[in-house]
């Protein structure tokens, strides 16, 4: 996704500006540019196509462009091809206004003709120079000040939008304005910081403003004035980040995700202890947003809506999805609720029939997807509660839902996700426990023994990461496989769904996750000699019905990887290559076979020296329709 980053203060602006693209890159881009305000009250832009490094080479690593305001852009293409015409800042053709912008203007076609008629000319096909030339034509049209232009723009824009913006009569000020799309701000005593996510202005402050839906902003050096859409001035609070600026650092580990698969176990840990008090599941925490029942005095808990479910919808994309596909098994498994899982993009546009006495949980690391959000919103429109599982705190999900529940994860700089969705698996057992203790579908014995084996998921996590050596001999003799298929019963074919994901989306390599007992069923005609077939066996009650359709691609050709829990060696008669996981309450199973998966991508993709934290085209937080 796009990132955005500005500076204006006491200090050269570009080398910031450029070390806050930096801290960004995670995010997926295909070019990059920066705008600063030069002493002689010119506006340099420079821009440049592919990675971040041939930016800071033209710009001499920043060194060469002059001046103490400035901003900066990484782009994702929507609207236009990656180039260096299409690459942010976009400007007015007499550099009166210069922008950026992470988002989507929906409505730009029809912005663009309008300022045709106004004889304005464009050179790029972008979505964000017709918004910048709009915001111009407007402070040109009424003469008011750039606050006045950006709001009359924003009343007749569709979409969603970051924008940060510099206008030539207002020089050391940047104006920012934000719906749907994230920004933070920053202020110290060297200047004002922007940007899209924390990690590029944590080195600078961990305190940071959110600013809020179609509100606006002015950062002058060392200051920040908040605006409504009216233009009165409006009062915010800063929030202080806990992260540490090591936690955005690779720490000695050749990739980020590998860093990341390694933290799963604190991930684990301190998710868990997050929901934990004195041997207990406590929620008591979780708290409606009062902002949401718009009655302050409004103490509902997530326990009284947990108290009289009668189903629960599950609404996310991507790994999150996965994880909640790992929620449904466990939550039917332990309780009597019904539950759905749905792709965000595709429940929006269903018509989703929500019954009363229901909860909608979303799932979603960063809290910014746009598909979970609107989904998210939707229920909410229809009167359903809505609980948000998310990574990062304050983000735009987790300030809108009803109930959220955080994942204490600590940032996640890969785009491939790995300690967010075992975070994220953490939260869903807490949830499903909870759920079958406040219906007595469980006891407290058993309640006890379920927590007891969550508590037991670190040592396992770990145990599996000693024993990676393995799975890396394995990846490099199979990294040029191709059209991969992961199978499983149940739980195991939900791990399946994220298994096959980490390992297109990083190795390259097509795969598919099939419900094991579906091959037959048409898809068992693409099994050939030699082709992969990644067997999960984690359920007892699963295991023969799964090992003989491992056997039945076996006979046809395949290579068989099988997955399954210490103990059951009798695997080896029918699989090429077994992997073991510790064994343990097999309801919780994904937490752990999940670990080996993880690794096989990520060693594939290292074998065939792939950008394993940045895999093409892929943006760590989609906050785009
Ligand atoms: C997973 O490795 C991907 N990065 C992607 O599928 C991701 O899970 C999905 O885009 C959802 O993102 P979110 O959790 O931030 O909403």
């Amino acid at each position: 996704m796009c990132g955005i980053v500005g500076y204006v203060g006491n200090k050269q602006a570009a080398p910031i500006l450029l070390a806050g693209l930096e801290k960004l890159e995670y995010r997926g881009y295909d070019s990059a540019g920066i705008a600063v305000r030069n002493g002689d009250g010119e506006t340099d832009i420079v821009k440049a196509k592919g990675r971040l490094s041939a930016l800071a080479h033209k710009t001499d690593q920043g060194r060469a462009v002059l001046g103490t305001c400035g901003i900066g852009h990484t782009r994702w293409a929507t609207h236009g091809e990656p180039s260096e015409t299409n690459a942010h800042p976009h400007c007015s053709d007499d550099m009166n206004v210069v922008g950026v912008h992470n988002g989507i203007i929906e409505n730009y076609q029809e912005l663009k003709a309008k300022l045709m008629r106004h004889d304005y000319k464009f050179y790029s096909e972008t979505d964000t120079e017709v918004e910048i030339k709009l915001i111009d034509y407007y402070y040109k049209k009424y003469q008011g000040t750039p606050v006045d232009a950006i709001n009359h723009a924003l009343v007749r824009t569709r979409g969603s939008y970051a924008l940060a913006v510099m206008f030539k009569e207002y020089p050391g000020e940047i104006y920012v304005a934000k719906k749907d799309s994230p920004m933070i701000i920053g202020v110290t005593d060297e200047g004002a910081f922007l940007g899209s996510d924390v990690p590029a202005i944590l080195n600078y402050t961990r305190n940071v403003y959110y600013i809020g839906d179609m509100e606006l902003g002015k950062l002058t050096p060392g200051k920040v004035t908040f605006y409504n859409l009216d233009g009165d001035e409006i009062e915010k609070n800063p929030v202080e980040i806990d992260w540490d600026a090591e936690s955005t650092d690779k720490c000695g580990f050749e990739h980020y995700m590998m860093k990341e698969i390694h933290e799963q176990p604190k991930a684990v840990k301190e998710t868990l202890d997050m929901y934990m008090n004195d041997g207990k599941i406590d929620f008591s925490g979780l708290i409606r947003n009062p902002e949401n029942s718009g009655n302050p005095e409004d103490k509902t808990t997530l326990d009284d809506v947990l108290k009289n479910l009668e189903r629960i919808y599950i609404v996310a994309c991507g790994s999150a999805y996965h994880a909640g596909a790992v929620g449904k098994t466990v939550i039917e498994q332990l309780t009597d609720i019904p539950v759905e899982v749905s792709l965000a993009s595709e429940f929006r546009y269903c018509n989703p029939k929500l019954q009363k006495n229901s909860l909608v949980v979303v799932i979603s690391q960063s809290g910014e997807t746009a598909d979970t959000r609107e989904a998210m919103l939707l229920s909410e429109e229809r009167g359903i509660p809505t609980l948000a599982i998310v990574n990062v705190f304050g983000s735009s999900i987790a300030r809108k839902a009803d109930f959220v529940m955080y994942t204490a994860a600590g940032p996640e700089i890969a785009v491939a996700t790995t300690k967010a969705y075992s975070a994220q698996l953490i939260t869903l057992y807490l949830l499903a426990i909870r759920c079958a203790e406040l219906s007595k579908s469980i006891d407290e014995n058993r309640a006890k023994e379920l927590l007891a084996a969550l508590n037991q998921i670190p040592a396992g996590i770990e145990k599996i990461l000693e024993d990676r050596e393995r799975i890396q001999w394995f990846a490099a003799k199979y990294a040029n496989s191709t059209d991969v298929f992961f199978i499983g019963r149940g739980l195991d074919y939900a791990i399946a769904l994220e298994g096959s994901l980490k390992m297109k989306e990083i190795s390259y390599i097509h795969s598919e996750a099939y419900a094991a007992g579906e091959l037959k069923h048409g898809t068992i005609s693409l099994i050939e000699h030699n082709r992969l077939v990644i067997g999960i066996m984690t359920q007892k009650d699963l295991y023969e019905k799964t090992i003989s359709n491992m056997a039945e691609v076996k006979s046809r050709g395949a290579y068989l990887f099988g997955l399954t829990s210490y103990g059951n060696y009798s695997v080896e008669d029918t699989v090429d290559f077994a992997v073991y996981i510790p064994k343990g309450e097999e309801v919780f199973a994904a937490s752990l076979a999940i670990i080996p998966l993880q690794l096989l991508g990520y060693y594939m993709a290292v074998t065939k020296g792939l950008d394993v934290d940045k895999p093409r085209n892929l943006a760590k937080s989609v906050t785009v329709e």
